[in-house]
């Protein structure tokens, strides 16, 4: 068969792999021959791109050497054809000029709403496979990027431990993850962080103080906050007017403005660092590699097993498979799961 393979949204850690072993399982157990899509959907949709800028060919020999690298050699885009006028249309009469028998399409939430909508409307052989370091998708339990964007959380909170207790000081760590905590949480447990703050379950600053104060009384002058970029700081989200083509807007400044409150009302100096992009950049954790190939080969048996519209998921650590209809919609942390862990703060 003829597959096209893309890569939408964010990039993140372990794209490189997946699509190393689809292209590698493909070729050696069918024959099959690949056509990467550049950009996500613009590859599929922009038609003014030089068609050299849209398209490359994948093969066992141009994807050797891929598998620790971070990012994506396909490049990636926010591009959405639901929000261009005929760009569904356009999308299926890629399908067409490229000779495709299939398409896998390698995202999140965004990526994978628009092959749903495709797919739905169109009947376009699509077939999605989860990625993102937000861990926010139905469907799958996890998703390739996720471990390494904990990771590299938890490193921080590891070296901020050290001068934060060498300087009786409050650190807050900023992390990614949009509107869920998962990011925060995973990264921020690992690492034990005194206070986890994430946008599903939020604590009031009374609630944050207190447990500082709890802290000091037992004789500790330094703390380690992980807040979540998307935390509603006394109600308020801080984000950018901009929005991109999914109706995002970007995220960002809540551990400066929670810093300057907890400064005022604990006395203690508090820094804040934002490890930023870091997470999504570098290699990948051994555990997203591993996902990436396992949802990379299932990916390419679904294709020829025709079962198209679905995606590829990880459930109770098996490789496995749902609608991608099931994963419209953001997966957040429930609160049991929060409550649960509320023991470590403080
Ligand atoms: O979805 C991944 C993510 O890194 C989020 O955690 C973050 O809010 C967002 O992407 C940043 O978006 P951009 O890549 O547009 O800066």
């Amino acid at each position: 068969m003829n597959i096209g393979v893309l890569t939408g949204g964010g990039d993140c850690p372990g794209l490189n792999a997946a699509i190393r072993a689809i292209v590698k399982y493909g070729s050696k157990r069918y024959t099959d021959r690949f056509v990467g899509i550049k950009y996500g959907w613009k590859g599929l949709i922009n038609k003014s791109m030089p068609i050299e800028e849209r398209v490359t060919e994948l093969t066992p020999v141009t994807v050797s050497g891929i598998l620790t690298k971070g990012g994506t050699i396909l490049y990636s885009s926010r591009t959405n054809p639901l929000s261009q006028e005929n760009g569904l249309e356009e999308l299926r009469l890629s399908f067409d000029e490229l000779g495709l028998d299939a398409l896998i399409a390698i995202g999140g939430e965004d990526t994978l709403g628009v092959a749903h909508a495709a797919f739905a409307k169109f009947s376009l052989p699509i077939v999605g496979v989860p990625k993102t370091i937000d861990n926010d998708l139905r469907g799958t339990d996890t998703t390739i990027g996720f471990t390494t964007a904990y990771t590299v959380v938890t490193e921080a909170v590891d070296r901020l431990h050290s001068t934060a207790e060498s300087h009786d000081m409050i650190h807050v760590i900023e992390v990614m993850g949009r509107n869920t905590g998962w990011i925060a949480l995973r990264g921020g447990m690992a690492g034990g962080a005194d206070i986890i703050l994430i946008p599903e379950h939020p604590l009031s600053i009374e609630e944050i103080c207190s447990l500082i104060e709890e802290r000091r009384r037992q004789g500790k002058r330094f703390s380690i906050i992980v807040v979540a970029e998307g935390y509603p700081l006394e109600g308020q989200i801080i984000k950018s007017e901009q929005k991109d083509a999914f109706g995002h807007e970007q995220l960002g400044g809540v551990g400066d403005r929670l810093a300057a409150i907890l400064k005022a009302k604990t006395g203690f100096e508090v820094r804040v660092t934002n490890p930023a992009y870091m997470q999504r950049g570098g290699i990948p954790a051994a555990y997203d590699r591993f996902i990436a190939i396992e949802l990379g080969e299932r990916a390419v048996d679904l294709v020829h097993n025709k079962r198209f519209g679905r995606m590829t998921a990880i459930a109770r650590n098996q490789v496995t498979d749902v609608e991608l209809s099931e994963v419209t919609g953001t997966r957040k942390v429930p609160l049991e799961l929060f409550e649960k862990m509320r023991w470590l703060f403080g």
